[in-house]
C-alpha cells in the first residue's frame, strides 16, 4: 500500500503515545497538553475513565412529563445532569431533540452542563457535538449554505473553506465546539438517502474539497475560540450499501476500498482532522464498529491518527441487536473498544448507565485492557485540550458579533450561486428578461424546507416551524424580480406515514388553460427533505405527478424551464426532451431561491458543474470513471453504452469558452521522474464575463488491472472577461498516475497515457 505509507508534508515524526510504536502522527502533539493528560490519567478512577468514553444525547438530561415526553420549552433536568456527570462521569453530550434553539438558549445549555462538569471529581469539561452540516443547522437565524452535494458542484475550494469557517464560527458562538461533519463517503449510489450529504462521486473532488472544509472548521492546526473540531464520517464504506438502503451491507473489494473510499479520509486525517465517526453499516460482513483492521491498523497505526474515533448512533448496541455479531451488550462493547472505537454515542438513558457499568466490568475482568482504555481517554482529553475546553468550557454570544452577519449571508448566497448548475439551455432560452410573464409551478416552488433539505433545524428538515425568515422561496424570489409572476401548485407533495407521497393537483388544469398568458413556465420539481432510514426510497424515478406538469404544459407550446430541487438525481429522461432548459439546484440552502432567480434573470452567470454522473435510467448507474467493458453496446456494437442524462463535470454558462494549445512538457517520461506539467489556453469567446472549471483527466491505456477510461486529476475554477484568454497550468506527480496492482500495491506501469482537458487530448508515454 505504497500510497498509504508515503510520508506527507505536515506530519511530524513523533513517538506515538498511544500504540507505543514509532509512527508519523496526524498532527503535532502539544507537549504541555500531553503532560497534563498524563497527570490526569494517573489520578483518574476506572469509572472516571470509562465515563469519558460515554456520549449521551441531550434528551437524556432534559425534563420529561409523566408520560415520558419532553417538556416544552426544553429544560435541563438538573438531577439527571448531576447523575450523568457526577455518578456516571459522562464525558460528552450531543444533539438536540428535533429543535432549533436561539443562540442564547444554546449558551445557557452548554454553560449549565460545563458548570456541573467543572465541579465534578475530575473537573474535566464535557465535549458537546452537533451536526452542523451545512451551516449551524440547529441555531435559529444561522447562515445556511448549500448541502455538501451543492457545495461540491461549485468546484471551488475557497468556498468550501469559507463554508467551514463560517459554520465553525456560528457553531462555536452557541458554545458547541465539535461538528459531526464533513461527510466523506463517496456519492456513488444515487438512491442512497444520504447522497446529498456527500461531495459527489469523484475521489479527487471529495478529497480536495473535504480537506478544505476541515481546514475551515478547524482553522488550521491551532483551534481557537472561532473554530470547532471536525468529525470525518462515516469511516468507511458507509455510502456504498449494496441495495442503496441506509445502514445495509456494503461489499467493497480491498482495491476499491484503497482507490475510492479511503483516500478522502486519509487526506483530511493528514490535514489534522481531530475526530472520526464510524460507519454504522458493515463492509464485507464486518460491522464498521468491529473492524480492527480499518480502525486500528489503517486509521491509527498506518495514518497515525492522533485524535479520537466516536461511534455512530447506538452502534455498540447495534452490534448485537442488528449486525448480530455479538450476543450481549458487554461483548459488543469489548468488540468495538478493542477494534479501536474510543467513544460510544450510546446515547440514551438508561442505556448509557448500562454501558458505563458493563465497560467497567470488562476492564476489571481484563477483557479490555487498561492500556486500551487509557489510550481512548488520552485521545479524548487531547481533543478537549486542543479545543481549550479546560480554560474556556463555554462561549458567550456577545463575543460573536458576526453571527449571521451580512458577510456570512453573502458567502452562503455565493456558494448557492456558484453551485447551481445549468444542464440544458436550448436556443439560449435563459436568461429571461425581468419583463417576461412568468408562471412558477411545481411542488418545490414555494418551499424553503425543500431548498434546505434534511439536517435543517430538525433532523429530517420537514418542519417549517423554525425556518429563518427573510429567505425567499423560489417563487418569492422570482416574484421580486419579474414584473409579472404567478404561482401554481402543479402537483402536491407531502409526507404520508413517513414517506413522500405525490398527488395530482386540480390547478394543473388551470395552469394549462392559462399557459398562453405567460412567456415561460418555471417548473420546480424534486423531493421532500429526508435522510438516513426515513429517506430510503424504492426507485429513482421523479414522481409521475410531477412529470405530468411538464408533459401537460408542453402541449401548450409554452417555454419550459425545468428546475430540480433534489438531493439525488431523480430520473427525468421522459420529460427532459420537453424542457427547453434544465437547472439543477441540488439543496442550495436559505439563499437558494434568490441565487436561482438571479441565474434565471441573468444577474449571475451560472458556473456549477455536476459532481456526479446524472443517470438516464434507474437501472444504469454508471460513473464517469467507468471501464472499456462497460461502454460496449450490444445493439450497436459501438462504444456508446455510456449515455447518461448528463455527464460528471457538465455544466453550461451564458458565455462560451474555447480550449486550445494543450501542451505537456514532453511526450515521454521516465518512471523515475517526478512530475508532468500540462498547460491549456481557455478563452471566453462570448459577450459576458464568466467562470469556468478547467478539468484535467488522465488515462492509463493499458494496465495489469483493467484501467478506467479517465480519472479526474486536477481542476481549477477561473474567471474570464469577454475576449480574455488565460493559460491554465497543472502539475501532476507521475506517482499519482499509478494504481493498485494485483497485490494491492500502488504502482506505476510503463506504457501509453493520456491527459484530457475538455475536448483536447495529449498523449505521452511512461518508460
Ligand atoms: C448519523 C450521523 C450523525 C449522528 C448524530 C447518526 O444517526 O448517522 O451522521 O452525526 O446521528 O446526530
Amino acid at each position: 500500500m505504497k500510497q498509504l505509507c508515503t510520508p506527507i508534508l505536515l506530519f511530524v515524526f513523533l513517538l506515538a503515545s498511544c500504540s507505543g510504536k514509532q509512527t508519523n502522527l496526524s498532527f503535532e502533539l502539544n507537549p504541555e497538553h500531553e503532560r497534563k493528560i498524563d497527570a490526569l490519567i494517573s489520578q483518574m478512577s476506572l469509572e472516571e475513565k470509562v465515563g469519558q468514553t460515554c456520549q449521551i444525547t441531550l434528551d437524556a438530561i432534559l425534563k420529561k412529563d409523566a408520560a415520558n415526553k419532553l417538556i416544552e420549552p426544553h429544560q435541563i433536568d438538573l438531577e439527571k445532569l448531576d447523575e450523568a456527570i457526577n455518578k456516571y462521569k459522562v464525558g460528552s453530550i450531543l444533539n438536540v431533540s428535533n429543535h432549533t434553539f436561539t443562540l442564547e438558549k444554546w449558551n445557557g445549555i452548554v454553560k449549565t452542563i460545563q458548570d456541573v462538569a467543572a465541579k465534578s471529581s475530575t473537573k474535566i469539561p464535557v465535549i458537546y457535538g452537533v451536526d452542523a452540516i451545512h451551516g449551524a443547522t440547529y441555531i435559529q437565524k444561522s447562515t445556511l449554505f448549500p448541502q455538501e452535494i451543492g457545495l461540491a458542484a461549485s468546484w471551488d475550494t475557497s468556498l468550501a473553506r469559507e463554508m467551514g469557517r463560517i459554520t465553525a464560527y456560528e457553531t462555536r458562538a452557541s458554545g458547541v465546539p465539535w461538528n459531526f461533519s464533513p461527510v466523506l463517503d463517496l456519492g456513488r449510489k444515487p438512491i442512497w438517502s444520504r447522497f446529498f450529504e456527500t461531495l459527489g462521486e469523484d475521489v479527487y473532488l471529495a478529497k480536495t474539497l473535504g480537506s478544505q472544509i476541515v481546514d475551515g472548521y478547524q482553522g488550521g492546526t491551532s483551534i481557537d475560540e472561532n473554530h470547532v473540531a471536525a468529525c470525518l464520517k462515516h469511516y468507511v464504506g458507509y455510502g456504498f450499501p449494496r441495495t442503496g438502503r441506509d445502514r445495509t451491507p456494503a461489499l467493497i473489494p480491498e482495491r476499491t476500498m484503497l482507490e475510492h473510499h479511503l483516500p478522502p479520509f486519509e487526506e483530511s486525517i493528514k490535514n489534522g482532522a481531530l475526530t472520526v465517526m464510524i460507519n454504522s453499516g458493515e463492509v464485507n460482513g464486518i460491522p464498521g464498529h468491529a473492524n480492527k483492521h480499518l480502525l486500528t491498523d489503517v486509521l491509527k497505526e498506518e495514518w497515525g491518527f492522533a485524535g479520537f474515533a466516536v461511534s455512530d448512533w447506538e452502534d455498540f448496541i447495534n452490534l448485537y441487536k442488528v449486525a448480530q455479531t455479538d450476543s450481549t451488550i458487554k461483548d459488543a462493547i469489548a468488540t468495538a473498544i478493542n477494534a479501536g472505537v474510543d467513544m460510544s454515542m450510546v446515547p440514551n438513558n438508561p442505556q448509557y448507565k448500562t454501558y458505563c457499568q458493563e465497560f467497567t466490568g470488562l476492564v476489571e475482568q481484563g477483557r479490555v485492557s487498561q492500556k486500551r482504555l487509557d489510550d481512548a481517554v488520552r485521545r479524548i482529553l487531547r481533543v478537549k485540550y486542543r479545543l481549550d475546553l479546560f480554560e474556556r468550557p463555554y462561549t458567550k454570544k456577545e463575543d460573536y458579533p458576526s453571527f449571521a452577519s451580512k458577510e456570512h449571508m453573502q458567502k452562503a448566497y455565493l456558494s448557492a450561486a456558484e453551485s447551481i448548475t445549468l444542464l440544458k439551455n436550448d436556443k439560449n432560452i435563459l436568461p429571461i428578461k425581468t419583463s417576461s410573464k412568468v408562471m412558477v409551478i411545481g411542488p418545490t416552488a414555494n418551499s424553503l424546507n425543500c431548498l434546505n433539505g434534511a439536517w435543517t433545524h430538525t433532523w429530517q428538515g420537514v418542519d417549517p416551524k423554525y425556518n429563518n425568515s427573510n429567505n425567499p422561496t423560489i417563487y418569492e424570489a422570482i416574484k421580486i424580480s419579474a414584473s409579472s409572476c404567478d404561482l401554481y401548485e402543479g402537483s402536491i407533495m407531502k409526507m404520508v406515514d413517513g414517506d413522500e407521497a405525490d398527488f395530482y393537483s386540480l390547478d394543473l388544469k388551470s395552469a394549462v388553460k392559462n399557459a398562453s398568458k405567460y412567456d415561460v413556465a418555471i417548473v420546480c420539481v424534486g423531493e421532500l427533505p429526508s435522510t438516513e432510514r426515513p429517506g430510503d426510497i424504492y426507485h429513482l424515478d421523479l414522481a409521475k405527478e410531477q412529470q405530468e406538469i411538464v408533459k401537460s404544459l408542453s402541449k401548450t407550446g409554452i417555454k419550459i424551464v425545468l428546475v430540480l430541487v433534489e438531493g439525488r438525481p431523480k430520473i427525468i429522461s421522459e420529460i427532459e426532451p420537453y424542457s427547453d432548459a434544465v437547472i439543477q439546484c441540488y439543496l442550495p440552502g436559505d439563499k437558494g431561491g434568490v441565487a436561482l432567480a438571479d441565474i434565471i434573470f441573468g444577474k449571475i452567470n451560472p458556473s456549477g458543474k455536476l459532481p456526479y454522473t446524472y443517470p438516464r435510467y434507474s437501472g444504469v448507474i454508471m460513473h464517469y470513471d467507468h471501464k472499456q467493458s462497460e461502454v460496449i453496446n450490444a445493439n450497436t456494437w459501438k462504444n456508446d453504452f455510456f449515455n447518461p442524462q448528463y455527464n460528471f463535470g457538465h455544466g453550461l454558462s451564458y458565455t462560451k469558452f474555447e480550449y486550445s494549445n494543450m501542451n505537456i512538457s514532453k511526450n515521454a517520461y521516465s518512471l523515475s521522474e517526478k512530475e508532468i506539467t500540462v498547460t491549456v489556453d481557455v478563452k471566453n469567446t462570448g459577450k459576458i464575463s464568466g467562470k469556468e472549471v478547467v478539468q484535467l483527466y488522465s488515462r492509463d491505456h493499458v494496465a495489469t488491472i483493467s484501467p478506467p477510461l479517465k480519472e479526474l486529476v486536477r481542476y481549477n475554477k477561473i474567471s474570464l472577461e469577454p475576449g480574455e484568454t488565460k493559460t491554465v497550468s497543472f502539475t501532476v506527480d507521475i506517482e499519482e498516475l499509478g494504481f493498485y496492482n494485483i497485490d494491492n500495491v500502488w504502482v506505476n506501469e510503463a506504457g501509453k497515457h493520456s491527459f484530457y482537458i475538455n475536448n483536447l487530448e495529449s498523449t505521452f508515454s511512461l518508460k
